[in-house]
């Protein structure tokens, strides 16, 4: 008896390869394409590594939630990542994760981020005074928008303009090493040679001592500031009631900066460039959210909606990956020790087996009523323990963000239709619009 279990139905070793080289110039399209081949799960055999690529969600909750103890993330964010941004909760994994979630975890809960929302406001109401009018690529302000929020909310005092240009340079620049090193992985030994890995590690050390002066100076300042450093530097470990070290705490600060700014740059600039298409949504976003306060404004619902489902059609984190740490099993598929899971999001969010009329925007399919229909479907901040930390104060952030955006702009299409750059995160190229100020 028993069925002799084996790996999902996929491609072979030379089709994997001619696979792979096509994916690094197209990855959506060619991930797409094998997916509706393979009814949502293949297998990619490139000799030494497996990978089984899924959308199917009970696949994705195995892994992520009811077997997660078997699943840890792979190389790709803690070494490729960790090496310039140091052991913080992205780049680590198994107990010294544990321990660090159980830490930071309770500084990230509603409540806590209550405190930011002024902060957050206030750093919106500035940017909306330079937003200009007429056909406008709103992604670069949006970035940069999305990386002071996080600046200011992670320091609150004014970091001099120079060592946030250093901040964000070093951010930027290690996403694309990255991704290089991960694309090209005969160019290492390059990189090492040419001094190209040397040149970014030094542009670490430099973000490091620009984050290690300023919690030296909330060291010495007597006055509260409710931020989420002040949260970083009181969390104390249950078992010891010790605090982090200060390269603990510069390691989580890096990782609240590179998990925390183009994520939200990137579901803003989509959800305005389909507002700007759905004049009508934006209207009813703007008619509904028109005068509340700050708590009300991060509760309504349309808001909440339209950004539920440009998340949908844009996620972000558009893929995750996770290696098997022992041999599992999935239904009829066999997961053998090491195999990699690509996990396909984006895939998953426009799958019409899942969601009627799939790649419509219709902000009102996530409306109360409809709630569950969605949970075992609809992953933009992933999903189980490794869920992100920074769920709620990314939806507080970008409900302000809209609210205000809209009460003062109408947004319409620009004369060219993004591209999307699907690199960590799913980059649009430009969002280019047409801006119009609001008369009151
Ligand atoms: C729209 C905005 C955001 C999206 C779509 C997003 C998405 C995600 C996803 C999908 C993961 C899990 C990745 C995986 O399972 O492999 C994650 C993890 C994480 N996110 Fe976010 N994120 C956003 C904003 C933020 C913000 C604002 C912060 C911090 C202020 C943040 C901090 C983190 C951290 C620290 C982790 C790692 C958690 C862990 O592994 O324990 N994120 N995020």
């Amino acid at each position: 008896m028993g069925n002799a279990k084996s790996m999902p139905p996929g491609y072979s070793f030379f089709p994997s390869m001619v696979r792979t080289y096509k994916q690094a110039k197209n990855p959506i399209g060619t991930m797409q394409e094998s997916m509706s081949r393979f009814n949502g799960t293949y297998t990619v055999n490139l000799g030494m590594m497996r990978i089984i690529a899924t959308q199917n969600p009970g696949l994705i909750e195995h892994v992520l939630k009811s077997n997660h103890r078997n699943y840890q993330k792979s190389e790709l964010q803690t070494e490729y990542l960790g090496k310039f941004l140091g052991k913080g909760l992205l780049t680590s994994n198994g107990d010294y994760w544990l321990k660090q979630r159980r830490l930071i975890q309770p500084g990230f809960h509603t409540e806590k981020i209550h405190a930011l929302y002024t902060t957050i406001k206030n750093t919106i109401d500035k940017f909306l005074l330079t937003v200009p009018t007429g056909t406008v690529d709103v992604y670069p302000l949006l970035h940069k928008l999305a990386f002071d929020i996080v600046i200011n909310t992670l320091f609150t005092v004014d970091v001099p303009a120079a060592q946030r240009q250093q901040l964000a340079t070093f951010i930027s620049d290690v996403q694309d090493y990255v991704m290089r090193e991960v694309r090209n992985p005969h160019k290492r030994w390059w990189f090492r040679l040419s001094g190209e890995l040397k040149e970014n590690l030094n542009k670490a050390t430099g973000a490091r001592d620009v984050i290690r002066s300023l919690i030296r100076q909330r060291k010495q300042d007597a006055h509260r500031h409710n931020d989420l450093l002040d949260m970083l530097l009181d969390a104390r470990y249950e078992e010891t009631g010790q605090p982090m070290t200060e390269e603990q705490v510069i390691d989580e600060i890096l990782i609240i900066l590179i998990a925390g700014h183009e994520t939200t740059a990137n579901a803003l600039s989509w959800t305005l460039y389909l507002l700007a298409n759905h004049t009508d949504e934006q209207q009813i976003a703007r008619e509904s959210s028109a005068s509340l306060d700050l708590q009300k404004v991060v509760r309504n619902e349309a808001l909440n909606n339209v950004i539920s489902e440009s998340m949908r059609l844009y996620p972000p984190a558009w893929i995750s990956d996770r290696v098997a740490i022992e041999d599992d099993e999935y239904g009829d598929f066999l997961i053998p020790k090491g195999t990699v899971i690509v996990i396909f999001y984006y895939g998953l969010h426009r799958d019409n087996h899942e969601w009627s009329d799939a790649l419509s925007f219709r902000p009102s399919r996530f409306s109360k009523e409809h709630a569950k229909d969605f949970k075992k479907v609809y992953y933009p901040f992933g999903s189980g323990p490794r869920l992100c930390i920074g769920n709620n104060f990314a939806m507080a952030e970008m409900t302000i963000f809209l609210q205000s955006f809209i009460e003062k702009f109408y947004v319409e299409p620009g004369n060219v239709e993004p591209n999307i750059k699907p690199l960590v995160t799913l980059r649009p190229d430009s969002v280019v619009l047409k801006v119009t100020k609001r008369n009151f």
